[in-house]
């Protein structure tokens, strides 16, 4: 009686655990409801552990054990958590994404050595779980090396390695059918085991050819695949927050990294499979050669005027706005300009910078308003009625290429359309090329200077020049 009552409290607790989860999630979508979408789920998970611990199973020895685990791992994972830069957030979700896939696969290797006899769908859970688990954890320590720049982040190719892919995933296509088909007893275990072993080969060989600035997709990607892990993981311990929570990472995941891949109109099998950037260092050699094309290089004091009596301005933040930390100096910048009557708005490219939404963190960070900041299908015709445009440290996301040149890697991609404003300010430190390692025939425009430097001096040299005009 007890018991059932204890049962219920705990299935009330995950379905109000879940809604949170949900409405959390919903409201993540907004910049501005997205602080308290991550208090919402954060409550939601406190919610589901809590009531984890009144479940009957749960009890002395285990319950010890559970505790000590979670508070080596709030330590663990707080440090780094707190200290983490804005331009090193990709890399820390991959680690805790990878701590995500072995806990799965560890838990169905667990659940099937403790069980006598394993039904056929819960023998699929198990095997699904151990393989997806373990493919999403050496491929998260893969994409985080690389980012951390402990292992080159260009793609690592060798001759018939999706051959050996294949070998190896066929292999444990086997080793998962024996696994379910023989139920339970010590050589399944056996089995399992090598299934999970080779299942951390192939997360590692998956992951090493593909470059490192197209980690944010795998990384996403994998994340969807530790979603889908915990769901199955949920199903063979018959916990339903698990499945949901699972299920909704999924999910999460999934739509996440289609939307990455439209936003540079790759294909995910072209970012899994492509290797971009292997050839990069030819086409970055291209972009080298570019410097015989003329350029118009202006100085601090030129860029300030058009700025300084412009009726619009738009500004366009890129990954080198992140690299330089320059997000506090372009608000200071807006605040001026806003001071003396310009409109300014900013422009975000959905994949611009080197994480989702990375540049509404930054400026979010700096304190500029929500309704300055524009999505590009909201802005893009408004270029061609505005008097400057202000490029800072974005380069791919603007290249004109992508609308008409069909030979170029990213043609295709939708792009903001900085080169329809009336002149274009463009604050890089070199002519040297973006991610997609390609020059840019922006810079070359009529309508374009270039403003050379580190983007935050030359922000806080502006903001000078600005006062002084
Ligand atoms: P990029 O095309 O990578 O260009 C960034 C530019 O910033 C570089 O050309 C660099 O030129 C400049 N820069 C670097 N440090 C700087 C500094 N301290 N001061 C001033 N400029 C600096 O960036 P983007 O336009 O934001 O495009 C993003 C790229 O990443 C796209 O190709 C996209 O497909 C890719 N990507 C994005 C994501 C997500 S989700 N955001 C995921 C995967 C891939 P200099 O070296 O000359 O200064």
């Amino acid at each position: 009686m007890i018991e059932d009552g204890r049962t219920a409290i705990v299935d009330l607790s995950y379905l109000v655990a879940s809604a949170l989860f949900i409405v959390g999630l919903k409201q993540l979508s907004s910049p501005a409801t997205a602080r308290r979408g991550n208090q919402l789920s954060i409550l939601g998970m406190a919610i589901a552990i809590v009531a984890t611990f009144l479940l009957p199973e749960i009890e002395g020895d285990n319950l010890v054990l559970i505790v000590v685990g979670i508070v080596i791992g709030t330590a663990i994972g707080i440090v780094p958590a707190r200290q983490v830069k804005m331009t090193a957030m990709p890399q820390l979700v991959a680690a805790f994404n990878g701590m995500g896939g072995i806990t799965a696969a560890l838990v169905s290797i667990s659940e099937f050595s403790q069980k006598s006899e394993v039904g056929r769908g819960e023998g699929l859970s198990i095997v699904l779980g151990t393989l997806i688990g373990a493919v999403s954890f050496t491929g998260s320590a893969v994409a985080f090396l690389k980012l951390q720049e402990r292992i080159s982040g260009r793609p690592i190719v060798f001759p018939r390695q999706q051959l050996y892919n294949a070998g190896i995933f066929a292999a444990i296509g086997l080793l998962g059918l024996l696994v379910i088909v023989l139920q339970d007893g010590n050589f399944a275990r056996s089995l399992l085991v090598l299934l999970f072993l080779a299942s951390l080969a192939l997360g590692t060989l998956l992951v090493l050819p593909i470059g490192g600035a197209d980690m944010p997709v795998v990384i996403a990607l994998l994340n969807s695949a530790t979603g889908l892990a915990a769901a199955l993981t949920g199903f063979v311990l018959g916990n339903q927050a698990l499945v949901i929570a699972g299920a909704l990472v999924g999910a999460s995941g999934t739509l996440l990294t289609m939307l990455m891949a439209k936003a540079m109109n790759r294909s995910v099998t072209n970012v899994i499979f492509g290797a971009f950037g292997a050839i990069a260092p030819g086409a970055a050699g291209a972009a080298g050669g570019g410097e015989a094309k003329p350029i118009r290089e202006i100085s601090v004091e030129d860029a300030a005027v058009p700025l300084a009596y412009a009726q619009r301005v738009i500004i366009v933040p890129g990954y080198g706005l992140a690299v330089a930390q320059a997000q506090h100096a372009v608000r200071e910048l807006a605040d001026l300009l806003e001071g003396r009557g310009v409109d300014v708005r900013y422009a975000i490219h959905p994949v611009a910078g080197r994480m989702p939404g990375h540049m509404n963190v930054l400026l979010a960070e700096a304190n500029v308003s929500y309704d300055r900041l524009y999505e590009m299908e909201r802005i893009n015709d408004d270029f061609a009625r505005t008097d400057v445009a202000l490029v800072i440290g974005a380069n791919d996301v603007t290249n004109p290429a992508a609308r008409e040149d069909t030979a170029s890697p990213i043609y295709g991609m939708p792009i903001l359309n900085v080169d329809q404003a009336a002149s274009v300010i463009v604050l890089k430190r070199s002519m040297k090329s973006g991610f997609a390692g390609i020059e840019n025939e922006l810079f070359h425009n009529e309508n374009t200077s270039m403003l050379f430097g580190d983007a935050k001096e030359s922000i806080d040299r502006l903001i000078g020049a600005v006062k002084a005009a």
